[in-house]
């Protein structure tokens, strides 16, 4: 019996990772999504019959367990706005963390006396991963859904408690793991300081900076559930976590490469709090109407489209797409400029794209299409604003500076696609919409392309 589960948890790993490697394409991610789901499904119910005689009397509470998770999973994620997705995400990596945390707790309980240095540090190690992924996320999860704002939750001297919070825990696993054994009231103060760390290390990120955190405590979440598999001595959460934490690390690092911030500082949650409020911005700005861009769109060369958050808002990403066919219809080049933050999670622009079938190959990465915006005729920002924002090339004192940006300024003719002149998510002013080669053209982002698209139909 044994071999034949040790078989199909096998068989339910190659599935997972096969599922994983169709996610990262757009014309296999559906497929891949569900392989990967079965995966995890055959996982469990291998995990539930693995124990053999010894879970056999916790079916019960495990079935009801599995029956008030799956019935909220199902219920929250039909009932989720597509524009909420982002938060859920960082909700559900939260109840991971804390998953993995208890699986140490119950170990921390059970097992009292085990006495193995190595193996009492590891599960207090993760024990102290696991909260600070559980209360980070939520702490992120406010920010995100606006619920929290970057003044709220404001600590003094939030560097130096969140280094001296981080040291007594490191102390702490040390100084336990060679006593063997915490009492109570030491593990509920370990507890404490675990979850008072994970909120100084979210809580003085705000703004701009918010993805380096979202994929660490996702790689959080992935390393504190690999331990768990070898807590647990199950193979597949082990595979599992060790494909989330090292896929979040990776994505960690290209997030602080795209947001131009050193790793260290994200750790110590130093950064963006110390920075100034950057200048004010005057000026006038210019409008253009939809029948002026179309006529301006039909006579381009070159016509390059910038989305960010507002095109998710409004949902405008299949009539970017009808544009650019009638466009390219008329011999218009029609590219994509994609920054890696824009939206609110890794990738979400390449999602939103890949549902309309714009096609992988017209998106242009940060670099290249920073390239390409030099010779481009008209850029249209649809819902895009931080990204965007040269006070992040020009102010010293902005919040935002230092982090790469789409940069508009060599560009003929750029177009903003938004409802009112409001700042985007980092809060602030920005000087694009006033700079001379700027027009705004106010509205929903759908509504307005679907007025354009009329007129270059009608033309
Ligand atoms: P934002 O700077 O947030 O700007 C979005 C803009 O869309 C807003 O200025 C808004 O202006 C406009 N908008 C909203 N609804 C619209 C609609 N229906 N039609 C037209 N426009 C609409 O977006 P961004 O440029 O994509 O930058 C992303 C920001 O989020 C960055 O600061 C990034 O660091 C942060 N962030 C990113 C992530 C990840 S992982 N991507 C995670 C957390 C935070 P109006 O209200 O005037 O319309």
């Amino acid at each position: 019996m044994e071999i034949v589960l040790d078989v199909l948890l096998f068989v339910a790993a190659v599935l997972l990772i096969m599922g994983l490697r169709q996610l990262s394409n757009p014309d296999t991610a559906s497929k891949g999504n569900s392989l990967a789901a079965f995966a995890l499904f055959l996982g469990i119910v291998v995990s539930l019959v693995y124990p053999l005689e010894t879970a056999s009397n916790n079916y019960l509470y495990i079935s009801v367990g599995i029956a008030v998770g799956a019935a909220i999973g199902l219920l929250s994620a039909k009932k989720v706005a597509m524009t909420a997705m982002p938060e859920m995400v960082s909700l559900f990596n939260g109840f991971g963390g804390l998953s993995a945390g208890l699986i140490s707790l119950v170990w921390l309980i059970n097992n009292k006396a085990a006495g193995q240095a190595t193996e009492m540090g590891i599960v207090l190690l993760n024990l102290f991963l696991g909260l600070v992924a559980f209360i980070g996320s939520l702490v992120a999860y406010g920010k995100l859904s606006g619920k929290l704002k970057d003044g709220h939750l404001r600590i003094p001297f939030s560097t130096l408690v969140n280094l001296v919070l981080l040291l007594a825990a490191i102390a702490a696993i040390v100084v336990f793991s060679y006593n063997g054994m915490l009492t109570h009231v030491q593990l509920t103060v370990f507890a404490v300081v675990a979850l008072l760390y994970g909120i100084t290390f979210v809580a003085p990120i705000g703004g701009a900076d918010m993805p380096v955190v979202i994929s660490l405590l996702n790689s959080l979440t992935g390393i504190t559930a690999a331990i768990s598999g070898i807590l647990t001595d199950n193979k597949l959460m082990l595979l599992g976590g060790v494909l989330v934490g090292s896929s979040g690390i990776i994505l960690t690092l290209l997030m602080c490469k795209a947001m131009n911030r050193p790793l260290l500082s994200v750790i110590f949650g130093s950064f963006s709090s110390s920075k100034g409020e950057g200048l004010e911005v005057n000026g006038n700005i210019k409008e253009i109407s939809c029948a002026d861009l179309a006529i301006q769109l039909a006579y381009s060369d070159r016509v390059c489209i910038i989305p960010g958050y507002g095109m998710a808002v409004a949902q405008a990403q299949k009539v970017v797409k009808e544009v650019e066919v009638i466009l390219e219809e008329r011999g218009v080049e029609f590219k994509y400029a994609i920054h890696p933050v824009a939206g609110r999670m890794p990738g979400h622009m390449n999602v939103l794209l890949a549902e309309a079938d714009v096609s992988y190959d017209k998106l242009l990465d940060l670099d290249d299409a920073n390239s390409y915006l030099e010779t481009t005729d008209v850029a249209i920002v649809v819902g895009a604003n931080d990204v965007v924002n040269p006070s992040a090339l020009e102010d010293p004192n902005s919040k935002i500076y230092g982090m790469p940006i789409l940069d508009l300024a060599k560009t003929k003719n750029v177009v903003v696609l938004k409802r009112s002149m409001n700042p985007g998510y980092a809060g602030i002013q920005n000087p694009l919409f006033f700079k001379d080669n700027n027009k705004m053209l106010f509205g929903d982002a759908k509504k307005t392309l679907q007025l354009i698209l009329s007129e270059l139909k009608a033309a």
